[in-house]
């Protein structure tokens, strides 16, 4: 068996393959409400036969939303929606997984196919808040609203959210929980020291910095079943001189790791604009730091960025720089990518599709 087709167990879930969804925004929810569009989107990779589906980034509160659009689990009529998606993911023999997100400072904004422009508080928009009153883009044309630094009890009550979206991802039937601290998003901007200039508890050194999401991560370990995979989404470099480095998020894989953390998802990027994008074209640089971070924190990783190809995948994964390989735009390109891949590795396709499509094709 090649090394992206052998299955993964962690815990008590069995991958069936290597292959991963990347969390993806579909900016297709009401009030943060999954519908068919989920469905079609998320059922369409189980049934091209990926082993794990993460899905997007879903706002823990309201306001933890990046635009009005995204999904949102903090209440029950959210996780009523997603319990046929997950159900449909698991009868496809796939992994459902969900990153549960705080958007922060970069909330409040339009779709990106509306311009993704901040919004404002009466056309949809909503106050923001962030580690310190720093805008993402003070000097920008663009409008970025200046976020109120948060309070004590303004990270208490987004901690307690962040557990709560926890237990209602277990109701709602996910497998994995991925918690979001990338991209410039709350919890990313409270670990950077671009974004964080806190004289508390909470800024300053690398571990005060970090200390908003192992609280978190804590907090939800408490919630999360111990039989269930636990990951984290990390910028795992800033791309820019002063942010934080492969080794600075290495340090932070082992504190996560302390904390019962299975998976470190490396992404990069996000905390000020000047920083690469998380979906530039050199994202590709984030799967040797998923490696250095690998071997560095002995812990499971995810790799992201720029993954398109079955050979490429499969050095990843046999190479052992990453335990599982995400694939985010490529899937969009096509969701039956993992059948095209193994038809290309010379693994049998039919073993894993479903009949209606496997004894055809
Ligand atoms: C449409 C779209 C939506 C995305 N939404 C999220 C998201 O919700 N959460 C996240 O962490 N990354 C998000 N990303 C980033 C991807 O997960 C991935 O890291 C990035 O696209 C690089 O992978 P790729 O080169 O395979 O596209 C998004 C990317 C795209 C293209």
């Amino acid at each position: 068996m090649t090394a992206l087709f052998t299955p993964l167990t962690v815990k008590d879930v069995t991958f069936r393959n290597r292959i991963g969804v990347a969390p993806m925004c579909q900016y297709s929810s009401i009030d943060g409400v999954a519908n068919n569009w989920h469905m079609v989107h998320l059922g369409s990779k189980a049934v091209g036969g990926a082993g794990l589906i993460i899905a997007e980034a879903t706002g823990v509160a309201p306001e933890g939303r990046i635009t009005p659009a995204c999904a949102g689990i903090w209440n029950d009529q959210q996780v009523e929606a997603l319990i046929p998606i997950n159900r449909f993911i698991h009868e496809h023999g796939s992994v459902a997984g969900i990153q549960i997100a705080h958007s922060g400072r970069k909330g409040s904004s339009a779709t990106p196919w509306d311009g993704g422009a901040h919004l404002e508080n009466d056309d949809g928009g909503w106050p923001v808040k962030g580690p310190a009153n720093i805008p993402f883009d003070p000097d920008g044309k663009r409008l970025w609203k200046t976020p109120k630094a948060m309070t004590i009890e303004d990270i208490k009550t987004v901690q307690g959210q962040f557990v709560d979206a926890a237990k209602r991802a277990i109701a709602a039937g996910y497998k994995l929980l991925e918690i979001h601290g990338a991209h410039g998003y709350l919890l990313h901007s409270f670990f950077t020291p671009l974004d964080n200039n806190r004289t508390d508890e909470y800024g300053g050194s690398l571990r005060n910095r970090a200390r908003m999401m192992l609280e978190i991560v804590e907090a939800v370990s408490r919630v999360w079943p111990e039989n269930l995979p636990l990951a984290v989404r990390l910028s795992a470099h800033d791309w820019i001189d002063g942010g934080l480095t492969e080794d600075d998020n290495a340090q932070l894989a082992l504190w996560l790791k302390e904390r019962g953390v299975d998976f470190v998802d490396c992404s990069g990027g996000g905390a000020t604009p000047a920083a690469r994008s998380s979906v530039g074209t050199r994202t590709a640089d984030q799967i040797t730091i998923a490696a250095h971070i690998r071997k560095a924190a002995d812990i499971k990783t995810m790799a992201v960025g720029c993954i398109t190809e079955a050979e490429q995948a499969n050095r990843i994964i046999e190479s052992g720089m990453a335990d599982i390989v995400l694939l985010a735009r490529e899937m969009l390109r096509d969701p039956f990518w993992p059948m095209h891949a193994a038809k290309e590795l010379g693994v049998d396709h039919k073993s894993f599709m479903p009949k209606a499509i496997g004894t055809f094709v």
